[in-house]
């Protein structure tokens, strides 16, 4: 967690008292060695996540977050109850996360989850909708290896590789808050370096 992160109460119940730390179900109360845990953690969950086609919904990146961080924290896969922001930005207040999630999982599927899109749209339309549920922000932690995943999904249903390989954590923050402001250009542009070519299909059955 960030230390610029901060709380619309004083004392974040998520979080040991008095520290900034999240309580979590192995008890460290050191910020370095549940960072190192939770690393450790969600790369082997991620490892048991496997694609699943569309209809996606909150309640898809709901799963896949139980998935990542149930190992960890007792409230995975449910929506936070506390306001939170980051480097000034306040995310969704708790009560308005369902409706606007929803909303946009609906304006996704209407667009027939850019299947069939060209890569150049299929850039500016998964920039615009990643930046609408990352203001949505619906858990009290965890939700840029959440989306990260359900985005996956999506670009590989729409018939595109993707990888973050090429993603500086720096420049993907910055990108995310100007894109919280309104400016859809630096996550464009990242997209346009981690997503590649479109899948071929599998012809080895014609042989
Ligand atoms: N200042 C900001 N304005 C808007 N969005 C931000 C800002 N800083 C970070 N973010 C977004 O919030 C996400 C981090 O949220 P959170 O800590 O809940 O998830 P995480 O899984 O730890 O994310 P990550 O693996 O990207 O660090 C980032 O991935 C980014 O998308
Ligand atoms: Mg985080």
């Amino acid at each position: 967690m960030s230390s610029n992160d901060k709380y619309g109460v004083d004392q974040d119940p998520y979080c040991y008292r008095g520290t900034g730390t999240l309580k979590n179900l192995l008890d460290l109360h050191d910020e370095d060695d549940l960072n190192e845990a939770e690393r450790y953690l969600t790369e082997a969950a991620a490892e048991r996540l496997e694609f699943i086609e569309p209809p996606y919904s909150l309640d898809t990146l709901k799963q896949i977050h139980r998935t990542l961080f149930s190992a960890i924290y007792s409230w995975a896969g449910e929506i936070r109850t506390v306001k939170i922001s980051k480097g000034g930005n306040q995310f969704c207040v708790p009560d308005r996360i369902e409706p606007e999630a929803a909303r946009e999982f609906r304006k996704v599927e209407s667009n027939g989850w850019f299947e069939g899109y060209s890569r150049d749209l299929l850039l500016k339309a998964v920039a615009e909708s990643y930046s609408t549920l990352n203001v949505a922000h619906p858990f009290r932690e965890g939700n840029g290896r959440a989306q990260r995943m359900l985005f996956e999904w999506i670009i590989i249903n729409a018939g595109y590789e993707i990888n973050w390989w090429e993603v500086d954590k720096q420049e993907w923050i910055k990108a995310n808050h100007q894109s919280f402001h309104g400016d859809d250009g630096p996550l464009i542009q990242i997209f346009d370096r981690c997503i590649g070519l479109p899948i071929m299909e599998d012809n080895a059955d014609d042989a």
